[in-house]
């Protein structure tokens, strides 16, 4: 073991406490060398005997004695100066250090650490083991709220400890080639954030469906079918990617939208009398988050359409509309445009996602896989924006976390690439959020691809292995203190090691993540069934693929009749559905309407007949 243990704290500090019988030469070197930042220590590898000892390997921790002080330094590189090995001598070493600060005793109490060094080794100071004491005080975060995460990786008994209120108010970046552990990190701190902070509440952006299973007791799952976001909550640039399906925009039929969404949404908010219906829209504007029909943007379109002179515009409002149509019918977008009634459910929707009350499960999982992209670049955006707007209006009573998985996908690098209003609300969580307690965590295994403002933001972050010299780099700029050298580990660390460095942590700090039972781990639950499934030696049913691939919704019966919800709480939350009763099932069951494949009825448009009115108008009449 490498670390010089002690029994009795606050003991006289001396160099002299080795056994007896241990030579000098076999644990301590001679610092030989040394400028402001570096030392090189002279030492042996073997004792007199000819065993190699191992006392010194790279990424290990030394003290070097100076008396009042001891100096602690990290060693970045070893090697012999005649690259070859004697067999009948000793082998002289020279061991490379990074000095990293220095530890002193107070008096009585255990000992400090302090990142600048006041007395830089002289030639001859002896190098030793660092004590457990030391090393607990050079990670030791003085009284800041702290949870414990793993342990060193120097020494598994020290626990690895983080300011978790520093972690969280100020951003935090897990990064890391893909399986090291980023997920499984990332669950392990959000279990630990939420048992520090009751209060927090976690939104995840989740693209690979993974974290509901790993957190089960903490978080609701939320996925294209059980998301209920209305369409009008959308901006107009989030609304016109999905009408425009990430393509380019038309600017004609952007400034038709912008033009009629306002009178719209004045229609839904004054539905007598057509006399007023185009005055008093000057407040509203194509943002603003108020509830209005389609159907009124269609009735609007069709009678510009009938205008004698509106000739030249028919094109653009034929295209519009037809766009219109086509996106409320998509059963892809049926959280946006599925509900029966237009009503301001706002409060409903907010609450729902945001876990107001959060019933003890405060983390939603936003399960985006399967999403089309423009979807979830502008679900990302509006849920990224009311965060923000919420822990803004809130004035600190809610504190939110967005954590981003693959964050690299709505904060790419390359402004030209990515959804632009995505980009802007996650800038904004990142640069303004902390004020107001909305807080971003974002994982990636591409750093080089991110956005570096955003990556500039966090001010932990946790390196895991990365293997990409250019996302080396970039971590290696981002490491403002001295212990720049800790970095040059960053390929060759184990699964579930981390370097952690800035706020959060005391000093730069290489840790390795608790060990976590399979079922917490992240994607665990749906692997497993993979693994059941091939194990079966099951035939892939291809009917069944196919129809997923085609993206079609089976027929339902009326599910609001089968399973009566509970109004104590929200979708996703456990017993939300009642079981239903059985001759409403045996009801529902009776006519099943459409035969199995691409015929099958499309729920959305019969469930819109309420709300939106709009149901595919025959082709005579288009
Ligand atoms: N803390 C841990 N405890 C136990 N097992 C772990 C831990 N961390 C990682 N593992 C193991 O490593 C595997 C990969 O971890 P994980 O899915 O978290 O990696 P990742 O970096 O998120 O990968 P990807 O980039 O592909 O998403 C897990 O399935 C698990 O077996
Ligand atoms: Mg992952």
């Amino acid at each position: 073991m490498y670390v010089e243990r002690e029994k009795s704290a606050g003991e006289a500090i001396s160099q002299e406490r080795r056994d007896a019988h241990q030579n000098d030469k076999r644990i301590l070197g001679h610092v030989v060398k040394c400028d402001g930042a570096r030392a090189t220590i002279a030492a042996f590898a073997d004792t007199l005997d000819g065993e190699v000892t191992r006392q010194w390997t790279v990424g290990k921790m030394i003290s070097i004695n100076l008396g009042e002080t001891r100096t602690v330094g990290l060693v970045y590189g070893i090697g012999k100066a005649d690259a070859t090995w004697h067999a009948d001598q000793q082998n002289p070493i020279e061991v490379h250090v990074e000095l990293i600060g220095e530890v002193r005793d107070s008096d009585g109490s255990k000992p400090t650490f302090d990142r600048g060094i006041t007395a830089y080794p002289h030639i001859g100071a002896i190098a030793h083991r660092i004590r457990s004491r030391d090393l607990s005080a050079v990670y030791d975060l003085a009284g800041r709220r702290t949870v414990v995460v793993g342990h060193l990786s120097q020494d598994e008994t020290i626990d690895a400890c983080i300011a978790i209120d520093d972690v969280l108010g100020r951003h935090f970046a897990v990064v890391g080639t893909t399986g090291v552990g980023k997920s499984t990190a990332v669950s392990l701190l959000l279990r630990k954030s939420i048992e520090a902070r009751p209060d927090l509440r976690v939104l995840i952006l989740d693209p690979h469906n993974e974290f509901a299973s790993s957190l089960p007791d903490y978080s609701v799952r939320v996925d294209s079918n059980t998301l209920d976001l209305p369409f009008w909550l959308f901006r107009l640039e989030e609304l016109a990617e999905v009408i425009f399906r990430g393509r380019e925009l038309v600017p004609e039929e952007l400034d038709l939208l912008r033009d009629l969404i306002p009178l719209a949404k004045n229609m839904y908010r004054t539905p007598i009398g057509s006399a007023n219906l185009r005055r008093g829209t000057d407040s509203l504007t194509a943002d603003t988050p108020l509830p209005y029909r389609m159907a009124d943007v269609i009735k609007m379109i069709d009678e510009r359409m009938g205008l004698l002179d509106g000739k030249t515009d028919r094109p653009v409002l034929r295209t519009l509309r037809t766009r219109i149509e086509s996106a409320v019918t998509d059963p892809r977008y049926r959280f946006m445009f599925g509900s029966r009634m237009i009503e301001d459910t706002i409060h409903q929707t907010i609450g729902n996602i945001f876990r107001v009350p959060h019933n003890g499960r405060p983390v939603t999982c936003l399960e985006m896989a399967g999403m089309p992209s423009e979807v979830v670049n502008s679900v990302c955006s509006v849920l990224a924006r009311l965060a923000f707007d919420l822990a803004l209006l809130s004035e600190g009573k809610f504190r939110l976390l967005v954590l981003c998985e693959e964050a690299h996908r709505y904060m790419p690098a390359d402004p030209r690439l990515g959804f632009a209003p995505t980009r802007h609300a996650m800038s904004r969580i990142a640069k303004e959020g902390r004020k107001y307690g909305c807080f971003l965590g974002v994982v990636t295994q591409r750093p080089g691809e991110l956005d570096p403002t955003i990556l500039s933001q966090c001010s932990t972050v946790f390196a895991m292995r990365l293997a990409n010299e250019q996302d080396q780099a970039i971590i290696r700029s981002a490491i403002a203190d001295s212990s720049a050298s800790t970095l040059s580990f960053l390929s060759s660390m184990g699964q579930r090691e981390a370097i952690a460095f800035g706020e959060g942590v005391a000093t730069t700090m290489r840790l390795k993540f608790e060990h976590l039972p399979l079922q917490f781990i992240p994607g665990n639950g749906k692997r497993h069934a993979d693994d059941l499934d091939a194990s079966d030696g099951g035939e892939i049913d291809l009917v069944q693929l196919v129809e997923r691939l085609r993206n079609v919704p089976r027929a339902q019966p009326a599910l609001g009749f089968v399973e009566p919800a509970d109004p104590q709480k929200q979708p996703g939350d456990p017993g939300y559905r009642k079981a239903p009763l059985p001759e409403l099932v045996a009801r529902a069951s009776v006519p099943e309407p459409a035969p199995k494949g691409a015929t099958a009825e499309l729920p959305s448009t019969a469930s819109n007949e309420g709300g939106f009115g709009l149901r595919p108008r025959p082709l005579w009449k288009r």
